[in-house]
């Protein structure tokens, strides 16, 4: 049977982040319910397609902020899904959280519920920062909230820090960084800001109310991060995220190694059979009688073969030569010759035990490599 992932998509948060674009709304316990019994539809949905075919290895409580919602309504969608389809017993479950939701009593009731994997909102350690940014919490919440998952029984833990940020000092990416290292955290996912437009700080930049940090500033938080986690013991699995060994985080491997996943709940994506489709980003929508989704691309060949190659550039093992040959019948050598000889002389890219890896210089113009695959 097919291994496939699956992401749940709650769509809460207490309060907008001010650089925030990914989907939520308010929570109130009328829309908890009603977006529960969706979700659970919305699984019964999918028995024609994914009975005897696929059993589950991976899942991912996303938002939005999954640790709003009430945990009893967590344990019911995990029911509806274990009555759907097989979850092997050693699935990495994900929950994305905010330190300002985690109370011991709930990180107790996720661990019981069969959620093994934390995903922390840290952003940064810097109090003058976090309230710019429009965070609910400050640095000394985030780091109790670490300490609470570990003695809740927490012990595969990532914590989300932004760099990048108006203001922003290499230092206080230094300090950030090393103050987790020292909780001894599993993971960290290191993102660039970027200003999404819609949102508070987009508008505030338009009108030069905020200057970002230059392009050349920007590489210097990102190399200043990324040497101090390697350093340390964490090293770089992919352009944004860092581990200790054993520790990448399972799920998201299956978005850049182009394997099947469904994504359930309002603004969620899937990736099935070669095609990519997504819910509306609408909670009334999701939660009506028969939404439609939108189906992004039926995928030819030429193009999951491209997608391919771009995905797994983002991983620092690189595309796997043999494994594309494989899934796509083809001579990944042969057909890419061109690209690999330019790319290769211009030191973007390096070719080694059967792996083609972007070098550090073809890590900060990958846009520019993966043009190249395209021509
Ligand atoms: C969907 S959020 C969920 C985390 C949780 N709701 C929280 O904020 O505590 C996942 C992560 O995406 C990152 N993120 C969100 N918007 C971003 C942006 N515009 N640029 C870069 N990273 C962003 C943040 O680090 C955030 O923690
Ligand atoms: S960063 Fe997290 S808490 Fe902030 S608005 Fe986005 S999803 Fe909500």
């Amino acid at each position: 049977m097919k291994k496939l992932g699956i992401y749940v998509h709650i769509p809460f948060c207490r309060q907008k982040c001010s650089y925030c674009d990914f989907y939520s709304v308010n929570w109130n316990n009328e829309s908890e319910n009603k977006y529960t019994e969706a979700v659970l539809n919305e699984i019964k949905g999918y028995r024609d397609r994914l009975s005897g075919k696929y059993t589950v290895d991976t899942i991912f409580f996303g938002g939005g902020t999954p640790t709003i919602i009430r945990p009893e309504s967590l344990y019911k969608i995990m029911e509806g899904l274990k009555e759907l389809i097989e979850v092997n017993k050693n699935s990495e479950i994900s929950m994305e959280a905010n330190p300002n939701t985690l109370t011991f009593e709930k990180l107790r009731e996720y661990r019981e519920i069969g959620i093994n994997r934390l995903s922390i909102g840290v952003q940064s350690l810097n109090d003058d920062i976090l309230i710019r940014i429009g965070r609910i919490h400050d640095s000394r919440q985030a780091l109790e909230s670490i300490d609470r998952a570990k003695s809740a029984g927490f012990n595969n833990i990532n914590a989300d820090v932004m760099f990048n940020i108006p203001g922003q000092e290499v230092r206080d990416i230094e300090d950030t960084i090393s103050r987790l290292i020292e909780r001894d955290i599993e993971h960290i996912s290191f993102y660039s800001l970027k200003l999404e437009k819609g949102t508070p700080m987009y508008a505030l930049e338009k009108s030069n109310k905020i200057i970002m940090p230059d392009e050349e500033y920007e590489r210097e938080m990102y190399y200043a991060g990324r040497s101090l986690m390697e350093r340390n013991d964490l090293p770089q699995y992919e352009i944004s995220n860092f581990s200790k060994k054993g520790f990448q985080c399972r799920h998201n491997l299956k978005y850049w190694s182009q394997d099947e996943y469904i994504g359930l709940g309002p603004s969620a994506h899937s990736f099935m059979e070669g095609v990519r489709y997504s819910n509306p980003a609408d909670l009334k929508m999701y939660c009506g009688a028969g939404f439609e989704r939108t189906i992004h691309e039926s995928m030819s060949h030429e193009d999951l073969m491209f997608e391919y190659i771009m995905l797994s550039l983002r991983l620092a093992e690189g595309v796997d030569i043999h494994e594309f040959n494989s899934r796509f019948s083809a001579d990944f050598i042969n057909k890419y010759e061109g690209q690999i000889t330019h790319l290769g002389k211009n030191n973007l890219i390096e070719l080694s035990e059967g792996h083609i890896r972007l070098t550090e210089k073809g890590m900060d113009i990958s846009n520019y490599v993966f043009e190249k695959f395209m021509e």
